[in-house]
């Protein structure tokens, strides 16, 4: 039988230049859609799949996102004493939802140099990675989940892929996909980080989440960093393919971009209106805007 994936990483320790000031002593991760903070949906996407192990690698200013999967024993002191058992079992249900462990990247070198901060962690086995700031509805349908099966039938490398309109792969990974195809499945050819519209292999950008086998510890060891100082996963995930097979997924699922101030803009309104009960009174309200 092949190897199952129990552990993800989520790489949190960007700057997040984006969101300035919002995230100046803050995380991004933090940001809250609607009434929860975006780091809380990845990590549920990841319990909703299966996972059990929660490996945050976080920067500065990590001490929020420690504590909101901690346990709040004033919180739910005060909950208690107030009879709200609804918030009181929503709070423990933070807590108590899978185990975190956290481990620091001092600086921010990218998002390679964050993954390969978890290598111990992780040790030999395959393993998730999933990014805060990539927010997707995919109600009943976890897509991390939808990369794990793959990896079962697999047992390569699996990366979450979109098609983006053109004049945008200039701000994503983009992968090359070989002829080979099955449905949304892609065996991948090479990829390159942020290219040059007129250098783009296709429009299939590589979105945030991923499962990697432990192999790409030695190659994000060996990869340079750019010129920005920064190693990047996409560099080294390619080294990898002269090594190994690896596949692309078009995962079934709504994506928002929400480490960008539109698409996060766009997460709210759109993640308002699916809540219960406010999505009722919100809709009402936008009727009645004039535009
Ligand atoms: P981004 O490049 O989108 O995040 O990295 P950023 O650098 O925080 O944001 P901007 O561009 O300055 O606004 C993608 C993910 O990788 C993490 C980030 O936290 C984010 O979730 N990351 C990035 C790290 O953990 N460490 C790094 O060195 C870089």
């Amino acid at each position: 039988m092949g190897k199952k994936i129990r552990k993800a990483v989520f790489p949190v320790a960007g700057m997040g230049t984006r969101f300035l000031p919002a995230t100046k002593a803050s995380p991004k991760e933090m940001l809250p859609l609607v009434d929860k903070p975006m780091i809380q949906y990845v990590v549920e996407e990841a319990v909703e799949a299966g996972i059990t192990q929660m490996i945050m690698v976080t920067g500065r200013n990590k001490h929020s996102i420690e504590d909101h999967f901690d346990k709040s024993v004033e919180l739910e002191l005060l909950l208690a004493g107030k009879g709200d058992e609804a918030n009181l079992e929503m709070a423990r249900k933070i807590s108590e939802m899978c185990e975190f462990c956290y481990i620091r990247q001092k600086e921010p070198k990218g998002l390679g140099h964050a993954i390969l901060r978890a290598r111990e962690i992780v040790g030999d086995e395959p393993f998730a990675v999933l990014l805060g700031d990539d927010i997707i509805h995919s109600p009943g349908r976890p897509v991390i989940g939808q990369l794990m099966e793959t990896f079962d039938i697999k047992q390569a490398p699996v990366i979450a892929v979109e098609k983006v309109p053109m004049e945008n792969v200039s701000s994503y990974g983009v992968v090359d996909p070989s002829g080979e195809l099955e449905g949304a499945l892609h065996q991948i050819k090479s990829m390159v980080e942020k290219p040059p519209i007129d250098k783009a292999p296709s429009n299939l950008a590589i979105i945030g989440r991923y499962i990697l086998t432990p192999e790409i510890f030695d190659f994000i060891d060996a990869t340079k960093p750019d010129a920005k100082g920064e190693i990047q996963l996409t560099t080294a995930l390619n080294s990898q393919l002269e090594k190994t097979t690896a596949y692309a997924l078009e995962f079934s699922g709504t994506r928002y971009d929400a480490g960008d101030k539109l698409g996060f803009l766009i997460a709210t309104v759109e993640y308002a209106l699916r809540s219960e009960p406010l999505g009722e009174k919100f809709r009402e309200y936008l009727k009645k805007i004039k535009l």
